[in-house]
């Protein structure tokens, strides 16, 4: 465990390394001209997901997830590894926000794992799986920093995918009962609320490409866990408001510019359908009570009579997840209408995973949601980036890459926040190395190098960095 007095020293270390961006030095990363123009009252957090940092599988009555089943599923993680152990939060948990708070972060959105709190999908409560949420916030609100929870991030029970899972009606229901079950006992003391991590993400990877749990393919299986989590969100943000007065529900999309990859009429067409079955197959239900122009027809068979208006509900924030745009070209082979993959333009810079990097994308999807849905009060939920990090040294690890990355988007939320966006806060994606689905434990993204043999912790520069802008900032205004 990292104690203050080790972590003020390797701070103090690595203000001596030529570790920040290129023209930013230790000193003028803080101050008005070199930081990004953020106004007082934006939220500084950190953002994290159940089953990639807790590990303790099976500790606490938590049975398996379907993450469990995929990760033990030979060939389906690109080194082998599984999230039995990841991070060991579940065991460290108190460790990690000490971490936080002394990097000088004020929130903190982590995810509840469905399958610790009713380890059957539903049926009885297992107290022991609330009991560890209970421990964590309570450590979280010690120090001062505000618990931001997602109900979903992937990790359905096992027990649920038997039954169907995302392709069965019943899970609107399903989750929502685990929903009031989690809200009644936390409630109290964790306000902000989202219900679904990216649902688009989960409905294409994990059930139309197949390389994410479930691993069901088929453009059918896709649009049916699409059209089921937009009805569980709906359905879930409804019952919770009659659980307590003061909460405040959202959920968490991931949103990005989609680009064609040439100007041929067929590339654009499938840039077209991409950005629908991304983007606005989620914007569009919540906020507009339909789905996008053309997909009518796809999600018609699934569509009963009330869920659009089941599932257009006010939210009272939204969660972007960004992490950059995407290039698209006709694919008759493509289960997503058409729309596969293409060529990035020459020259993109692009991270370690081949992911296009563009900051102003960010300013991007946020204008969209400012011109198209409203300007909802927004959080950016997850942001960071994936880089080859070396190894620590003098108790820091050097990332300049991933520094200059948040750096860059920083600089796009004040570029946003400046254009009249309704954005509040910055998560960065994340706290932790951690285990990162298909790519395993081989990827990482976090601001914390994590060891995976030891479970050590060590601060990398981009969260010194990180640290000086928030110290600088001062605590901001709770959402
Ligand atoms: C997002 C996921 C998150 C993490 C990042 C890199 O799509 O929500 O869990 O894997 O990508």
């Amino acid at each position: 465990m990292l104690r203050r007095r080790d972590f003020l020293a390797s701070a103090a270390a690595a203000a001596a390394l030529p570790v920040l961006p290129a023209g930013v030095s230790a000193q003028t990363a803080a101050s008005p001209a070199g930081a990004p123009r953020i106004p007082p009252g934006f939220v500084w957090g950190a953002s994290t997901s159940a089953y990639q940092i807790e590990g303790a599988v099976k500790e606490g009555g938590r049975l398996p997830s379907i993450w469990d089943t995929f990760s033990h599923t030979p060939g389906r993680i690109a080194d082998g590894t599984n999230g039995d152990v990841a991070c060991d939060h579940y065991n460290r948990y108190a460790g990690d926000v000490d971490l936080m708070s002394q990097a000088g972060f004020q929130a903190y959105r982590f995810s509840i794992a469905w399958p610790r709190v009713m380890p059957q999908g539903t049926g009885p409560v297992n107290p022991a799986g609330l009991d560890f949420y209970d421990r964590l916030v309570d450590k979280l609100l010690a120090r001062n920093i505000l618990p931001m929870a997602c109900l979903y991030h992937w990790d359905l029970p096992q027990a649920l995918q038997d039954r169907g899972g995302w392709h069965n009606r019943d899970i609107a229901n399903w989750f929502t009962d685990y929903a009031r079950a989690t809200v009644s006992r936390l409630g109290d003391r964790v306000k902000p609320w989202a219900m679904l991590n990216e649902p688009s993400v989960h409905a294409i990877f994990g059930h139309g490409f197949g390389n994410h749990a479930p691993g069901l393919t088929g453009w059918e299986s896709y649009v049916r866990a699409q059209h089921h989590q937009n009805l569980a969100q709906g359905t879930a943000i409804t019952a919770l408001r009659s659980v307590r007065s003061d909460l405040k529900l959202g959920t968490v999309f991931s949103l990005q510019p989609i680009f064609p990859s040439s100007p041929q009429p067929q590339d654009v067409a499938a840039a077209s359908r991409f950005d629908a079955c991304w983007n606005t197959i989620n914007l569009d239900p919540l906020f507009h009570g339909r789905y996008p122009a053309g997909f009518e027809q796809a999600f018609a068979p699934l569509v009963q009579a009330n869920d659009m208006a089941a599932i257009r509900v006010p939210v009272d924030f939204l969660g972007v997840n960004y992490y950059g745009p995407s290039w698209i070209k006709h694919d008759p082979a493509a289960f997503l209408a058409q729309a596969g993959y293409g060529a990035v333009p020459d020259g993109t810079p692009r991270t370690l995973l081949g992911w296009p990097i563009s900051a102003q994308g960010l300013t991007q999807v946020l204008v969209r949601l400012r011109d198209g849905y409203g300007n909802p009060t927004t959080f950016i939920t997850e942001n960071g980036a994936c880089y080859e990090d070396p190894a620590p040294a003098n108790g820091v690890v050097n990332d300049p890459e991933r520094t200059a990355y948040i750096r860059a988007h920083l600089d796009a939320c004040a570029a946003a926040i400046s254009q009249g966006c309704a954005l509040n806060g910055y998560f960065v994606w994340s706290l932790l190395d951690n285990f990162e689905w298909a790519e395993g434990k081989r990827r990482r993204f976090g601001v914390t190098h994590v060891d995976f043999d030891t479970l050590a912790r060590t601060p990398k520069a981009s969260l010194l960095y990180l640290s000086q802008l928030m110290r600088a900032q001062g605590r901001a205004a709770t959402p």
